[in-house]
């Protein structure tokens, strides 16, 4: 892709496997008025992905991919990102890993938010990962997306305190609640640098 010079707003697709409140707090940013980007097409892997009603809501155009063969489905993918005239591509808990050719083709141009401190806790199951080490923290990272699962450089983290006693459930909505500050924090980082 080639450099973005006189663009007045960003168009992104946000990719989604289940609930989205990641991609409707990214909604709610792009409607501000100062905004630098707008959210032009969700996809999601799954049909049943409860994040697709917020693109129902805010009339986005939405798209399913059928994830049976992976080769095809990144076919379709990058299909459909094309033909969107995408600028960049945020995965916000999009449960398929995307292959190293796909990536080529968006080159510096896909993030991902994770829900630990990277390095620590690739993959997934972190916050399990994390109370049963008895982490005294953990957080949340955006970060570009490499051939590595979860490696690519870090645009910005969060640390968020692990407590005594702390359950699942606690942690993991603690956790959640940083990541819509900081995904649209590190978003317009990435777009001011493009
Ligand atoms: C978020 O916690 C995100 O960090 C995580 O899935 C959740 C999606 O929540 N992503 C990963 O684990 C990716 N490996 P959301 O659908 O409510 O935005």
């Amino acid at each position: 892709m080639q450099k973005l010079i006189g663009i007045k707003k960003i168009n992104i697709a946000v990719l989604i496997s289940g609930n989205g409140t990641n991609l409707k707090n990214l909604i709610k940013h792009s409607r501000k008025k100062h905004a630098k980007f707008r959210i032009t097409l969700v996809i999601s892997n799954n049909l049943s992905a409860k994040g697709l009603d917020h693109a129902k809501k805010f009339k986005i155009k939405k798209k399913i991919i059928n994830y049976q063969n992976n080769q095809n489905a990144e076919k379709d993918l990058l299909n459909e990102l094309y033909k969107s005239k995408i600028h960049l591509v945020c995965l916000a808990g999009f449960m398929k890993i995307l292959s190293s050719n796909f990536i080529k083709k968006f080159k510096g141009k896909i993030i991902n938010i994770h829900p630990s401190l990277l390095p620590k806790y690739k993959g997934l199951n972190t916050h399990q990962r994390v109370l049963n080490n008895n982490e005294k923290y953990s957080g949340c990272t955006v970060h570009y997306v490499n051939s590595k699962l979860d490696a690519g450089k870090i645009i910005l983290q969060k640390k968020v305190k692990v407590f005594k006693n702390d359950t699942y459930k606690g942690l993991s909505k603690r956790i959640l609640k940083q990541e819509h500050s900081l995904y649209p924090k590190a978003l317009n980082k990435v777009i001011s640098n493009l």
